[in-house]
């Protein structure tokens, strides 16, 4: 299959890519490079150009004719969400119609979107099920969401087939150290305490210690990238025209921050300072993905995220495979 994997230049995105050529796909990448890097485009071309540019993707389907679309081209600070919810509906929200349109004017059937589990905002209880309600509680969340409900319209009325991959906490690094996770600035509980292990900053602060968790902690299920991208190359080949189908993808585990900091410590041998701090606002105390219906109907299960392997491969980036990452690209 020729696969057009929008916003492919980035961390979920290029390892999907990876997957995908595993699997003898094709991907073709279109990014603006605003977030994503050209370094990370390394299983097929590189097509320069943004989501919301109708003409550009129009092109870019003209000539490569995909089989199918992954959505990855998003914002997705949560904290800037708020102070710039626009650029998030544009990009998020907006890119999506764009996208679809183009699918349509080029006969493109199926698309996968990358989803998230922020759409589900503050949920009654853990492990959440798809069928949990959608309330989430900031703009991206919100964009993510209405992003979902575009595409399910959208596969609706013309007979196209869409699968939404609500993601939990991605995290990790390519087992052979090809691509990793490289966001500027960087706000994600594990590479910021990588960071400090690599003598990178002074410490990490833990955002709130008074939560109702076993330590107090906020508890997140955090999924192995190359567990994320394998899910994608199997939804390509369940996705169905006409229809419309989400799945979590997560392990069902939860981790504390306490926990990741403890296993950081062990991984890595570094004694890691963690500072107590205040809570961050909008964050949720637990998310623990049940991810029975993507086993069950993607037949996905997540190989590779043990949090202990999550984190060393994260480790091995940061600290011998970085290194050969082109500067500014
Ligand atoms: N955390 C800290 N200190 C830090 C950074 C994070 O204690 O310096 C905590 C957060 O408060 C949170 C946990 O570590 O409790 C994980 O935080 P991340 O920022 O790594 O991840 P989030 O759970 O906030 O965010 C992830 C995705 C978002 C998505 C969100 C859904 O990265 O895109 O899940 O809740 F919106």
């Amino acid at each position: 299959m020729r696969v057009l994997v929008t916003g492919g230049a980035g961390y979920i995105g290029s390892h999907t890519c990876k997957a995908l050529a595993e699997a003898g796909h094709t991907p073709i990448v279109y990014d603006n490079l605003r977030t994503g890097h050209a370094w990370a485009v390394k299983w097929g071309p590189l097509e320069h150009g943004d989501i919301n540019d109708l003409a550009g993707l129009s092109d870019t389907m003209r000539r490569h004719r995909p089989d199918a679309v992954i959505n990855f081209a998003a914002l997705a600070y949560v904290g800037e969400s708020v102070e710039r919810p626009d650029f998030y509906y544009r990009t998020n929200v907006s890119g999506m119609v764009t996208l679809l349109q183009a699918m349509r004017l080029h006969d493109v059937n199926a698309i996968v979107l990358s989803s998230s589990c922020a759409t589900y905002g503050v949920p009654a209880r853990v492990p959440i099920g798809e069928d949990t309600p959608q309330n989430p509680i900031n703009p991206y969340g919100r964009s993510k969401r209405m992003a979902e409900e575009v595409m399910r319209d959208v596969c609706a009325a013309y007979g196209l087939g869409g699968i939404a991959l609500r993601y939990f906490n991605a995290a990790g690094a390519d087992h052979d150290g090809e691509l990793g996770e490289e966001h500027a600035p960087e706000t994600h509980l594990i590479p910021l305490v990588l960071q400090v292990a690599a003598g990178l900053r002074d410490h990490v602060s833990i955002f709130g210690t008074d939560y109702d968790t076993p330590d107090g902690t906020c508890i997140r299920d955090y999924v192995h990238v190359t567990d994320l991208a394998s899910a994608h190359v199997a939804a390509l080949s369940t996705c169905q025209p006409g229809g419309f189908s989400a799945f979590n993808l997560g392990t069902g585990r939860g981790s504390s921050i306490a926990e990741v900091v403890a296993c950081a410590r062990a991984v890595t041998g570094k004694a890691i300072v963690a500072q107590e701090g205040p809570r961050r606002p909008g964050d949720p105390p637990a998310l623990v993905a049940d991810a029975a219906r993507a086993r069950e109907v993607l037949g996905w299960s997540p190989a590779h995220s043990d949090l202990e392997k999550v984190i060393a491969d994260a480790w091995a980036w940061m600290t011998i495979h970085r290194a050969r990452v082109p500067a500014g690209g």
